[in-house]
């Protein structure tokens, strides 16, 4: 626990990544969503209270940079204050190993993940290791990636053609080497809104496969957004020019993965998508108007309904009540 509950008579708020993946592994995944500003921020604490599921909160180096690292730590605490039922971890997303350090020394995270995955595999695993070890001096764990996705990671861009599923004996080495707590693996997503053509989807043979080589080891799913067709549909039909061929994760398959250890599943353009349907409509239906608290009001209802519909998803939803027992 890397900071004092606000209420502790309500039990932990802020709690390990480690702990929520020692209930959740099997049962459930734990949803990790980015968060920018406030409105997410608020849409996140509420959705997740109305589900009773915990979460991650999810912050990538680009959003440390646009809301300033003071202001995403302030939002936080706030919002803990605001809800005290949530129990949720706080994560660094796509970390380099410098990044890592300064989250690590910080006192406020729960756990970062280093991507070093665009290293060759020593490398990766020497990286890792490094942060693994002050991590861990410090009650942190870590998430490390090891094969390529597809799509776009931050400022680094994967050549679709060299997207790779994560090979299971290599990843079984790669975390009794490197020492991580959890991994991110390539299973057949990738970031953004592009993520399939046709009929593909997740490689459940290989997230099977990588299971049998790392028994109890919890396996991380980035590029988790489902993409919903009616939420591209309402936004090109609001003036937005969004590829309709754009297409995500089936969110029923999360059921199926869970079994097989997929343990915390990462969704943030499903969100951005969420932001962007409500604000052209509202542009688009109320011209005249110039308060942005309406829409902003809005974004954070429909942000909390669609918290609400993924924690479903994840198998989440309701578990807040154990969780609180098994954390005790
Ligand atoms: O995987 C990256 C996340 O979607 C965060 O995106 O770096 O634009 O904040 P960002
Ligand atoms: P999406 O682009 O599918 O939302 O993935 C987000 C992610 O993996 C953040 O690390
Ligand atoms: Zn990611």
């Amino acid at each position: 626990m890397k900071l004092p509950a606000a209420e502790p008579e309500e039990g932990p708020v802020i709690v390990t990544t480690a702990d929520l993946f020692r209930v959740a592994y099997g049962r459930f995944a734990v949803g990790a969503y980015n968060i920018n500003n406030m409105e997410q921020t608020l849409g996140l604490f509420r959705g997740h209270v109305e589900a009773e599921a915990p979460f991650i909160i999810q912050i990538s180096k680009g959003a440390r940079k646009y809301a300033g690292i003071p202001m995403l730590e302030g939002m936080i605490r706030a919002a803990e204050t605001m809800f005290p039922e949530a129990i949720f971890a706080v994560h660094l997303d796509h970390g380099d190993e410098q990044t890592c350090y300064e989250c690590i020394d910080s006192g406020f995270y729960s756990s970062v993940m280093i991507d070093a995955s665009h290293a060759p595999f020593d490398e990766n695993v020497a990286i890792t290791r490094r942060v693994v070890e002050r991590a861990h001096a410090k009650g942190l764990s870590v998430e490390a990636e090891m094969g390529m996705l597809g799509g776009v990671e931050e400022d680094i861009k994967v050549d679709e053609k060299h997207a790779l599923l994560t090979d299971p004996e290599e990843a079984r080495l790669f975390v009794e080497q490197s020492g991580c707590d959890s991994l991110a693996v390539a299973i057949g997503t990738s970031h953004g809104a592009y993520k399939f053509s046709g009929n593909q989807g997740l490689h459940f043979d290989r997230i099977a496969a990588i299971q049998q080589q790392l028994p109890g080891c919890p396996l991380v799913m980035h590029g988790s957004s489902s993409v919903p067709q009616e939420e591209v549909a309402r936004i090109n039909a609001a003036g937005g020019k969004l590829d309709p061929s754009a297409k995500g994760v089936n969110e029923d398959e999360f059921a199926r993965a869970v079994p097989l250890g997929v343990t915390k599943v990462n969704i943030d353009t499903d969100g951005r998508l969420v932001w962007t349907r409500v604000q052209r409509e509202y542009l688009r239906d109320h011209p005249a108007d110039f308060d942005f608290r309406k829409p902003g009001a809005l974004l954070i209802t429909e942000y909390a309904a669609f918290i609400v519909n993924k924690s479903r998803k994840l198998l989440s939803a309701g578990t807040l009540a154990d969780l609180r027992g098994a954390l005790a």
